[in-house]
This record gives C-alpha cells, structure tokens and sequence, in this order.
C-alpha cells in the first residue's frame, strides 16, 4: 500500500456487527479509522432483543471468518446472550487495537456539493462528519457507514386523522420498543392484556408466540397481517443451508453468464421445481395451514430468494390450536375507542394493547444521515441499486455495508468489508459510475426476476451467495474457488470460514 493510501482518514459508523467487521479489516489493511457509536455499548441490534430471540442462521453461517464459535456452544442457533458473548469476544480480542469510542457518539454527514465523485470516477474530496452534540468536525476521506436496517426508525402505519392511535383508550407500540423492555417488564407489560400484534414477519410471530405463552386462552393474542408468509421449522432452515454449493447455483440465471450455462439452468429447472414443491408439501404436512388459511399464494423459493424466509417461534401452531393465538388476516384497519377495526366489520376487536411489529424505514434512516439533498435522493431514489451491494455508484467515497439483506447477514457483510479494505488500500479501482450503475441493475434485475411480487430491494440471496463472493475474490485479486477437491468445489456448501485468508 502507498504512503498516500495509508494516511487516509476512514470513519466507520456504528458498532453493530458490520461496523466491527469494517473496523477490524481495514485496520488489518494499516488503516486507522475512527468508530462512531450513538448507543452505549456495541453489538446493535443484539444488545436488545426480546427474551425468546435466537439466530435464524445456522452459527457456522452466522460467524467470523477466522473465529470458530466456542465449543460450549452446541446449539445450531444460539440465542441473544450467546450471540453478544460471540461478538464480544472477537472486540476483546482486538481490545488492544480497536479504536471505539469510549462515550456514545451520534454521527451526521455533511458533505459538499462540490466535493460529488465526477462521471469518470476521479477521487472526491474530503467528508465532514459532525458529532451533533459537541458540534465537532471531523475531516476524512471516506466513510464506511455501518448504522444497520432494522432499529432506530420504526414503521408504523399511516392513519387518517381520527381513524388512528389517539382514539384509542389502550397502549400501542413498535416491536422496538417492546425488545427494549427486559424480560420482567415485558410480562409485566402483556400480563393478562388483549394484546393485538400486526405483522406477520419474525418480530410479529416471536412476539404473537411470547405473548399467547404468557396470556393462554384467557386472553388470546391476535396476530393481525395483510399477507401470509412460508415460514418453517429449524430442522428445514438447517437443511436449506446445506444446498447452498455450486451445483444449486447452476439452476439460476446470473448475469453476463454464457450460453452453456444458460442452457444448464434451463436443463436443471425441474430439479428447482422439485425441491420447492416437496418443500411446499412438507410444511403444509408438519403444519394446518390449509386449516388456518395460511398457504401463501407464492411459491416458498420466492421467500427465500428474497431473503423473507423465517423460522417459526417452537409451539407455534400448537398456541394457534389451543386458542391462545388468534390468526387474523387484514387488509384495513383503523383504531376506535375500544379497540381497532379490521377491514369492513362492524364490531371492534376489542383489545388493550396494539404492538406494530411493521419493521422499519431503513432507506429513509440511511437518507436522513445526509445534509445534502443530492445524496439523500440516490438513497431514496431506489431506481439505482448498489454495486456489489454496498457503494451507490453516485457517492463513491462512502460505502454502506449491512444495507443489504442476506440469509447469513454476517456472512454477506464481512465480504464486503474484506473488499472494501482492499479497495481502500489501492488493490483494485472501481468502475466509471455508468458502469457501476449498469452492473448493479443487472443484479438487480436478476434478484427481481427470482423474487418476484416479494421484491423489496437490496437482498443477496442465498442461491446467488457465491458467485456474488466470486465476484468479490475476483476484483481483491484472490482465487474464487476456496475448496481443495472438485467434488467438494461443486457440491460442499460456502460457508465464511472458506474465506478466512482472504
Ligand atoms: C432481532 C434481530 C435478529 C436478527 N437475526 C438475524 C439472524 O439470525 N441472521 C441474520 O443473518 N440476520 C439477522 N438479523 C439481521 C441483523 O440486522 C444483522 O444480522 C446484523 O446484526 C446487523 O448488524 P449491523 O451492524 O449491520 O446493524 P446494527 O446491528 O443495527 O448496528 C448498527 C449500529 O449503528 C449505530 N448507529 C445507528 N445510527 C447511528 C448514528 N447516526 N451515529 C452513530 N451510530 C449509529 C447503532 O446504534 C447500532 O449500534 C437480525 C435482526 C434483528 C433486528
Ligand atoms: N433472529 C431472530 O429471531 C429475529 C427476530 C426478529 C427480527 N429478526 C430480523 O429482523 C428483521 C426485521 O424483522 P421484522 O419482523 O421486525 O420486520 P419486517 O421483516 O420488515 O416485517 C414487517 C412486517 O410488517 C408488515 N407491515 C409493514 N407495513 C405494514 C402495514 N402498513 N400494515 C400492515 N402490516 C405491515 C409486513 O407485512 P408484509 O409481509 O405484508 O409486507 C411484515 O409482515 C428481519 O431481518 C428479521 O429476520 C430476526
């Protein structure tokens, strides 16, 4: 690396798990950068979870490259405390090296308008960033921002006046909320309540789950949704990532891949058929969802190709059958007095906590980090995705790593992170912009086509996780086939350790 490459300022934002992957390979690399944290402590989205939150990846999906999960864990998904442990012990590790902060610091970017990437690539100038308290500035070249997709900003529902939460006489909250209460406030909070939860994705079904748990059938929790998902059992996520190896990448179409493969995707398409339908029959056998009308009306590998698929909370169907857990699809609702209304039912379902587990408005809280208008429309302006799923082809000088959803979420990051240290340190340069901007559509383009009515942007599935890693080991300039045997390099599934030396 060049003298002028390693005086780079680089500031990375936020102590989540992307932030201290970006942190730890850049400072592999010789860089110094600078850690921003607006909460206490690191870890992010897993410094606060609700009690019964486990991982929904199999932990040799969900690890550091270079760091086994220690053998006092045997369970296949380790659970909140476990996984801040894993997480803890890899900053202990780097104690002596790491640069976090000692006092939470909230970070916000004002860049100059004038300092734009130009058409042809050419370096910008430097970014200001702005702790907002202090009111300090900090100059640096680029930033890696690291401020996660799922906390922060809660989406709740857009109600006409009069229709909405001030008519009603009980509680409502977002799921972030109730994950920041610990265990005994949380009982204390759903304790013999109707609570009605909406959503249906995993913080709706792990809340719905806890709070029938805890009521029984004296006070049914209702599960209020718009649309059914597949979600399953661990026994089938743990065989689903036993598939991801070259041979079931060959029944995808990639882009700017030959004819030969091509056709090879058109000659193996039954067998992708054939998975999705056995799946599809294994979990209408292991749960009533023709009973409870909860067959989805997509096909389950559309779930997993937009990364939607969830486990589903242990005794699920089983609280569904007992009648401590009421399922009720919906397309409208609006608050009344007592309770809320759904769709055109003239009684209320009378209720006296409404929790929103809605997810969060991610886009808007990445644009919300910018002063510049210029920057906050590439954000929102969703036309123009990532290339290689973490720099806007616009705004070149600053990446954004754990924006993309992934199965492995980990696993998609620390790639990245790997990449763009070597990026920093002058290994490869990137594309002009029109180039970025036409790969990434392809990419795009390709997810889409496989996610179908699911889309919901930026996801690197896990039927395209090797070969966008490929892509990857191919610009750092390492070799993309990490197996020693060809029998293994087509059938043995990726997992991050296979990329520990990169
Ligand atoms: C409950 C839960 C369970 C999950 N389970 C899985 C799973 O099993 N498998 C999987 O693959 N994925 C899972 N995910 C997805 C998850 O988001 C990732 O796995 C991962 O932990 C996200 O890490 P991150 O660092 O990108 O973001 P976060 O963990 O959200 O960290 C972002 C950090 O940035 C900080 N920050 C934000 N804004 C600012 C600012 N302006 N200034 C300074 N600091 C800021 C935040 O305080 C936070 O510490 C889960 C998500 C949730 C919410
Ligand atoms: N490991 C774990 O145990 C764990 C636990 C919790 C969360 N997580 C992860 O955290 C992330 C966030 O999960 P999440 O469940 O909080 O959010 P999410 O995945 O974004 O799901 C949001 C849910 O809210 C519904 N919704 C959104 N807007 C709505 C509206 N206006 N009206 C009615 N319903 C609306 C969505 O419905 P549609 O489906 O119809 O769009 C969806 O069911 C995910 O990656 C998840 O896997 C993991």
């Amino acid at each position: 690396m060049s003298s002028c490459e390693m005086e780079k300022e680089i500031a990375i934002v936020g102590a989540g798990i992307s932030g201290l992957l970006a942190c730890r390979h850049t400072m592999e690399k010789g860089f110094n950068p600078v850690v921003f944290e607006a909460r206490n402590g690191i870890g992010g989205v897993w410094s606060s979870t609700i009690d019964s939150t486990k991982l929904q990846t199999p932990k040799n999906y969900y690890q550091f490259s270079d760091l086994a999960w220690p053998l006092s864990v045997t369970e296949t998904f380790p659970d909140q405390s476990q996984v801040m442990d894993y997480i803890k012990s890899r900053v202990s590790e780097l104690a002596d090296t790491m640069h976090l902060p000692e006092e939470p610091t909230q970070k916000h970017l004002a860049e100059n308008d004038d300092e734009r990437m130009t058409e042809n690539g050419e370096e910008p100038g430097n970014q200001q960033i702005q702790e907002t308290e202090q009111n300090e500035v900090y100059q640096v070249d680029f930033v890696i921002l690291c401020i996660g997709k799922f906390s922060d900003l809660p989406n709740i529902p857009h109600f006409p006046q009069g229709d909405g939460p001030e008519v009603f006489s009980g509680k409502v909250i977002h799921s972030m909320d109730y994950a920041a209460m610990n265990k005994i406030q949380a009982v204390e909070f759903i304790k013999d309540k109707r609570v009605t939860v909406v959503g249906s994705q995993k913080s709706a079904l792990d809340i719905a789950a806890q709070v029938s748990k805890t009521n029984g059938v004296r006070h049914p929790c209702t599960l209020l949704f718009r649309r059914v998902h597949w979600s399953g059992s661990k026994n089938l996520v743990r065989l689903t990532f036993r598939n991801p190896n070259r041979f079931s990448e060959l029944m995808i179409h990639k882009p700017q891949k030959g004819l030969i493969l091509w056709w090879l995707v058109f000659l193996l398409s039954p067998l992708r058929w054939i998975f999705t339908k056995l799946v599809e029959c294994y979990l209408k056998w292991i749960y009533p969802l023709k009973k409870y009308n909860m067959i989805p009306d997509y096909t389950f590998l559309k779930e997993i190709y937009s990364c939607m698929f969830t486990i589903l909370p242990d005794r699920f169907y089983e609280r569904v059958e007992d009648g401590s857990l009421i399922l009720k699809r919906s397309q409208k609702l609006c608050f009344c007095t007592t309770g809320v209304i759904i769709d055109d039912e003239v009684a209320p379902l009378e209720t006296d906590i409404v929790i929103f587990a809605t997810g969060y408005k991610s886009d808007e809280k990445i644009s919300n980090i910018f002063a510049l208008n210029y920057f906050k429309k590439c954000i929102t302006r969703s036309s123009t995705p990532f290339y290689r799923e973490c720099i806007h082809p616009r705004i070149p000088h600053l990446a954004i790593i754990g924006y993309s959803e992934s199965p492995a979420t980990s696993f998609t990051t620390e790639l990245r992170s790997k990449w763009l240290a070597h990026f920093l340190a002058g290994k490869f340069k990137l594309p002009v912009i029109k180039e970025m901007e036409e790969d990434a559509k392809r990419w795009k383009k390709c997810t889409k086509k496989y996610s179908g009515e699911n889309y919901k942007g930026a996801c690197v599935s896990v039927m395209l996780q090797i070969d966008c890693n490929d892509q990857l080991c191919r610009d750092m300039g390492c070799n993309h086939k990490r197996k020693k045997w060809f029998l293994s390099e087509i059938f043995s599934p990726y997992q991050p350790a296979d990329y520990a030396n990169v």
